[in-house]
Parts: structure tokens; C-alpha cells; sequence
């Protein structure tokens, strides 16, 4: 997600799950191309999984970054189709892309052709006045052609004329039972449902009748639920007993980035949702607010924003801020 999952938010989070497939923002072929490539691009290897969401439409420059993403040790490329922006539609790429499937199709196989990670499309089910039975046939058709190895589906239309990207969110009405039907249509083809899934007992119903979920804004707001995916969608163990030692878990990485340059808040933003529930939450959310943003804020700000929270188990938690 666009200045949300960035590399510190995604180091972050893969402290609280091992399990969950992680994204990057979208990275547009132009950035990787002709960008700072290092500052856009990097990744720590604690992230992993983690793909690399390009956004673009020319299939031979994505072909380029799909091989610059596979030599950086990316594990999964993904397309964006689903981006509704003005900046991206005048790039014809996004959303947009789901009036040509064909060329979608041609993407995912110049990608395939050059790199043996697993290539993914996120779409929408249609834009405008598509029909998203037709749209969403005709997009799964060519991307499967083409190779794609599963598709993202995020369950709205995108209303590219009149609205904007955040009323693209919200706004155009969620149709889980279409993304049910493609999957029933393509059962030999992962289908991921994404929009509107905001807590794990969601998450496991539609896992009863697709391959995966996709978690967006409810992770990043309510990180602390994420948690408990190891344990309740994986039946593994969860990687920390509780949002406080996920937090103390975090503060040697904020040591070494400091030490890089790197601004406290750039990484604390990220964690202001950790506590919810907890007591002593609101105090941690003051701390960091009034303290990280101050320049030369070093990790003691952290650590004693960590101080003032109660050391409560994941599991209570869940029950407090249900
Ligand atoms: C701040 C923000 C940035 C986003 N950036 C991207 C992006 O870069 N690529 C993408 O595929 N979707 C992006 N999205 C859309 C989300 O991935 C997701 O499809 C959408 O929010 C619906 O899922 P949710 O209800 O779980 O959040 C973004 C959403 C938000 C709120």
C-alpha cells in the first residue's frame, strides 16, 4: 500500500506474523527502471515472503523489473491492476488495465518468460460499467494463458470517471460471491479475496471457499491482529505472546536504522495501532506523537513509549478490542 507498507512497516510486521505473505507498495516500471533502485527496492531478508508489486503495462520493461526483482531475491512479482489513480490511468496501467485483458496477458507472460518466481494480478471484479461476470471471465482468461500463478482479486469495482481513489475503497459495493464464482469456475487457480476483511474470523470464512485472504487496511491500522494469523489461520505458533514484546522485538532494528540515517518516526508511524485495547495504549500513541517527530529522536523515545503500555498476552487482547 502507497506510503503505508513501506520497508520499515513490512520489517515491522513481519514481527508479528512469519506466516503471512507480505507486499510491497506498487513500485511503477519507470521507478524501477530509472529510479533510485536501491532506496525503492530494498528489502530486509527478514521480510520474507515478500512480493514486489510493479505497476506498469509495458510487458517487456516489466519483464526488466521482474529479472531485477528476482536477482534482489523478491518471492513474488505481482501486477497491479486494481489502482484507480489519475496519475496511473494516464500511464494506462492500474485499473484501467482491466478493459485489456489481452494486454494483461501479454505482461504476465513476458514476465513468466524471464523469471521462475511465481507471478500474481491484483484486480478489481470490473471498472466502470463493465459487467464484472464478463470482466473478470475475460481477465482470469488471459492471465491464465499467459501463466499467471494466482490472481488477487479485490472484491469492488473501480469507478475510474467521477470517483477518487479513496471513495475507489469504499464506495463501489464489495461482491465476495463473484470472487466465490470465479473461484468455482477456476479451481485449479489460487484465487486470493482482498476488501472490507477486517478481522481473522472473516478471514476464515472466506478461506472456506477461496485460497486467500488479503488483509489491507485493517493490518496496517490494527496491526496487532496479525498476531494471532500463525497461530489461527497457519496452526503454527505465534511469533510473540504479545503486542509489548513484538514492540521490544522492534527496537534493535530502530537502533541499526537510526544508525543508518533513518528518522524514529519513519519507523514508528507504522506502529502507533499495536496497542489496542491495552492499557496504557493512549499514552504510547502520545509519547510517539509529541516525541519521534522531533529530530535526533533516538530509541530510548521508543523504548520508553514501550514502558508505558501493560504487558497483556495476544490473546486477551483479541477479547479486549473485540
Ligand atoms: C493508503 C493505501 C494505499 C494503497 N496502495 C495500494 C497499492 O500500492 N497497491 C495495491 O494493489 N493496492 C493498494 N491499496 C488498496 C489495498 O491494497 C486494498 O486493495 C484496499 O484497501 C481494499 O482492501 P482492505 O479493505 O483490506 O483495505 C492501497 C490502500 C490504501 C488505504
Amino acid at each position: 500500500m502507497m506510503e503505508w507498507t513501506d520497508r520499515h512497516c513490512r520489517f515491522f510486521h513481519r514481527l508479528l506474523t512469519r506466516r503471512a505473505l507480505i507486499y510491497t507498495e506498487m513500485i511503477t516500471t519507470g521507478a524501477v527502471l530509472r529510479g533510485d533502485r536501491a532506496r525503492l527496492m530494498a528489502f530486509d531478508p527478514a521480510e520474507h515472503p515478500v512480493a514486489l508489486q510493479l505497476g506498469g503495462s509495458d510487458p517487456r520493461q516489466l519483464a526488466e523489473c521482474a529479472v531485477i526483482a528476482a536477482d534482489m531475491g523478491y518471492d513474488e512479482i505481482n501486477l497491479n491492476v486494481g489502482c484507480p489513480s489519475d496519475r496511473v490511468q494516464e500511464g494506462r496501467f492500474g485499473a484501467c488495465l482491466m478493459a485489456e485483458p489481452a494486454l494483461v496477458g501479454d505482461c504476465v507472460a513476458a514476465m513468466k518468460g524471464r523469471v521462475r518466481l511465481p507471478v500474481t494480478v491484483k484486480c478489481r471484479i470490473g471498472i466502470d460499467d463493465q459487467d464484472p461476470e464478463e470482466a473478470l471471465d475475460a481477465l482470469t482468461r488471459a492471465a491464465r494463458q499467459a501463466g499467471v500463478d494466482a490472481l488477487v482479486v479485490h472484491a469492488r469495482k473501480a469507478w475510474l470517471d467521477g470517483l477518487s481513489p479513496r471513495e475507489n475503497r469504499d464506495i463501489p459495493p464489495l461482491d465476495y460471491d463473484r470472487v466465490y464464482r470465479l473461484k468455482a469456475a477456476h479451481p485449479d487457480l489460487a484465487i486470493v479475496v482482498n476488501g472490507g476483511i477486517i478481522d481473522l474470523d472473516q478471514a476464515a470464512v472466506h478461506l472456506a471457499r477461496v485460497d486467500g485472504v488479503m488483509m489491507g487496511r485493517a493490518a496496517y491500522q490494527e496491526p496487532w491482529r496479525l498476531l494471532a494469523v500463525d497461530s489461527v489461520l497457519f496452526g503454527a505458533g505465534a511469533r510473540h505472546a504479545s503486542p509489548k514484546a513484538a514492540a521490544e522485538a522492534l527496537v534493535p532494528y530502530v537502533e541499526r536504522e537510526l544508525a543508518r540515517g533513518v528518522r524514529l518516526h519513519a519507523i514508528t508511524r507504522h506502529v502507533l495501532g499495536l496497542f489496542r485495547g491495552v492499557p496504557g495504549a493512549r499514552a504510547f500513541r502520545r509519547h510517539l506523537a509529541t516525541e519521534a517527530v522531533k529530530p535526533g529522536a533516538g530509541a530510548d523515545v521508543f523504548r520508553a513509549a514501550v514502558d508505558l503500555v501493560v504487558d497483556m498476552d495476544a490473546q486477551t487482547v483479541q477479547t479486549a478490542a473485540a
